[in-house]
């Protein structure tokens, strides 16, 4: 029972460790995102949506979309751009870092 216990806490703690490493590799690609969305995902101008604490999920569906020309109302040429130049492991990475954002377990 002891070991069965064991080999859990650390198999959690390597799942712990791998989500912590993708967190600081979105966290260095988001780079580019944070000149309009903001260092901390929260954006100082108007047009720019915050990305800070948003779902994972619709992270990822946005990027896609903006990427297959699927959103492309208003501002969204400039999304295009940026999306043009991820691949969808950055998507992933940059993605899982902003949902991350702002939870008090990463904070
Ligand atoms: C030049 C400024 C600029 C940069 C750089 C930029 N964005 Fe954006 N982003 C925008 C604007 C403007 C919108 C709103 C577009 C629209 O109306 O659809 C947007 C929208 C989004 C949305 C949709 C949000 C929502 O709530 O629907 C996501 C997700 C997003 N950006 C992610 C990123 C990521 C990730 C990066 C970095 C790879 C990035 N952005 C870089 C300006 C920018």
């Amino acid at each position: 029972m002891k070991v069965l216990l064991l080999a859990i806490l650390g198999l959690s703690a390597t799942a712990y460790a791998q989500e912590d490493a993708q967190f600081e590799v979105g966290k260095a690609k988001a780079k580019v995102c944070m000149t309009c969305h903001g260092e901390d995902g929260i954006s100082t101008l108007d047009p720019y949506p915050n990305l800070r604490g948003q779902k994972m999920g619709y992270l990822i569906s946005s990027l896609k979309d903006y990427k297959a020309r699927e959103r492309t109302s208003g501002l969204a040429i400039l999304m295009q751009q940026q999306a043009d130049s991820l691949t969808d492991q950055d998507i992933e990475d940059i993605s899982y870092y902003f949902s991350q954002l702002g939870q008090d377990t990463q904070q």
